[in-house]
């Protein structure tokens, strides 16, 4: 493996080169090895540097939300499909890549998907012979939800075809080492959770289902599973190519590699931005045109995130453990910055009300929960809440939180909670003067019309 990057200066420039996003247009097969070369397959050959050994040494966490370490979950499956007889054997382990992108405000993973597919598909053909696998599957959306984001990218409905003819187009170079199905997903935010995706593989709905046993250790076709953003696959292709030292060049100690960023809201360019991790929030604003309209607060981390206040933005730093520690997250990669004329506690009653239909509708908590939850909300934004409204939303969230098959409850439950702490004088002045004409301002968080499967 070398230490170099392509170019020597992979992630995102003054050009708008990066190391995931090389350029504007789609890297297709020919431009994807001339920048890369082929994918280091090591063939288990004796001796050969071990791409675990060299994630785990990179640090890189999981892109698509939680930011769990990935070296962990390789290994994981590693184990489970030795202990089943799996690893080298017929049957396999299996990849899962997940390219769903349910998260409204997020554009990136289609935009990685669009640009750079075949860095993608190498990382499920690499991942697949670290882990043993003899199936993978890319998992994106079917239909094209409503609610766009501002300058977001592709419809989900581009995403399958073009896909199936990347995949097509490497079979005469010999480079998908496993047989990769592009599988297309019905159905709203939780058919994207990984539970979901194994069920759908396995020939159910693609709804949650209760862990354990967890897919690492039973899950598609009851094999080993190893579920993976595709952005983290996309950077397991690049550490097998140049190595965990060349990963570490950007980013900090804490938070290694680049990220992507769909920024929208109050920003003058809204996108999707390929930053190092640990560089500032207010550089990647800048990086997006800079604010506009005023804006009163950032959501990081989108529905699993929460709210900041523009003073909290002072010295932050773009990653999963310092926003963790602001108080919200950087989910897969979401900053959706609320201009001043807009209503914090309407846009969330908004969201929460999203939130609450997309419940899969199985688990008691969830199904029966987030309705009281939502119309609390509304009654909190466009009515004038009393103690006994706020104290409903604590004891709904007591209820909910952590009672689902999927986080879907918690998401909610966390949203709702950590708005009413953090726009509490807000929330007091609805409650002295009733709802004001912000309300009324256009919805800038993103509620796509998905139907649950
Ligand atoms: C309700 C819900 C929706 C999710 N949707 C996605 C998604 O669209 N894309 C994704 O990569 N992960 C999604 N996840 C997380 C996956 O379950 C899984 O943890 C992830 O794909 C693992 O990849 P990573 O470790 O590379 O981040 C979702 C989780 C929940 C609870
Ligand atoms: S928690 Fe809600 S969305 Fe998740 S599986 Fe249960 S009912 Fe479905």
């Amino acid at each position: 493996m070398g230490q170099q990057g392509p170019d020597g200066t992979t992630r995102q420039d003054q050009h708008g080169q990066g190391r995931l996003l090389p350029g504007d247009g789609t890297v297709d097969l020919a431009a994807h090895l001339d920048l890369h070369g082929p994918p280091p397959f090591s063939d288990g050959r004796p001796g050969a540097v071990s791409l675990i050994d060299q994630v785990d040494k990179a640090g890189l966490t999981g892109r698509g939300g939680a930011g769990f370490p990935t070296g962990r979950k390789l290994r994981a499956v590693v184990e489970a499909g030795r202990r089943g007889g799996a690893m080298h054997s017929q049957v396999g382990t299996v990849v899962v890549a997940n390219g769903a992108e349910s998260e409204p405000a997020s554009r990136k993973d289609r935009q990685l998907l669009s640009q750079s597919p075949h860095l993608v598909l190498d990382g499920m053909v690499l991942a697949a012979e670290a882990v043993g696998a003899t199936r993978t599957y890319l998992c994106v959306h079917a239909a094209a939800p409503g609610g766009a984001v501002q300058g977001g990218g592709p419809p989900r409905e581009a995403l399958g075809g073009p896909l199936r003819e990347a995949v097509v187009s490497r079979e005469r170079s010999g480079l998908n080492r496993v047989p990769i199905q592009v599988v297309e997903i019905p159905g709203g935010y939780v058919s994207s959770q990984e539970t979901a995706l194994v069920n759908l593989i396995n020939g159910g709905r693609a709804v949650p289902t209760f862990v354990p046993p967890r897919p690492a250790v039973r899950g598609a076709h009851k094999r080993p599973t190893l579920v993976q953003n595709v952005e983290t696959l996309a950077n397991i292709a690049l550490i097998a190519r140049y190595g965990a030292d060349w990963f570490r060049q950007a980013g900090d100690a804490e938070a290694p590699g680049t990220a992507l960023v769909t920024v929208s809201g109050a920003v003058t360019s809204p996108g999707v931005y390929e930053v190092d991790l640990g560089s500032r929030v207010t550089d990647l604003i800048s990086l997006a045109g800079g604010p506009a309209a005023d804006p009163q607060a950032v959501l990081a981390g989108g529905y699993f995130g929460g709210w900041l206040p523009m003073q909290a933005l002072a010295g932050l730093r773009l990653s999963q453990p310092s926003l963790r520690r602001a108080g919200a997250s950087l989910g897969p990669g979401v900053i959706v910055l609320l201009p001043a004329a807009a209503c914090p506690l309407a846009e969330t009653a908004h969201a929460v009300a999203y939130l609450a239909g997309q419940s899969a509708g199985q688990c008691g908590p969830c199904k029966l929960g987030l309705p009281v939850l939502a119309e609390c909300m509304q009654r909190i934004a466009f009515g004038r809440p009393g103690r006994d409204l706020l104290g409903s939303v604590q004891q709904v969230f007591a209820l909910v939180a952590g009672r689902g098959a999927c986080h879907l409850p918690d998401s909610a439950a966390g949203l709702a909670a950590g708005t009413l702490a953090v726009f509490e004088a807000e929330v007091r002045r609805h409650a002295e003067q009733g709802p004001c004409p912000r309300v009324n301002h256009p919805q800038v968080l993103p509620a796509p019309d998905l139907v649950p499967a």
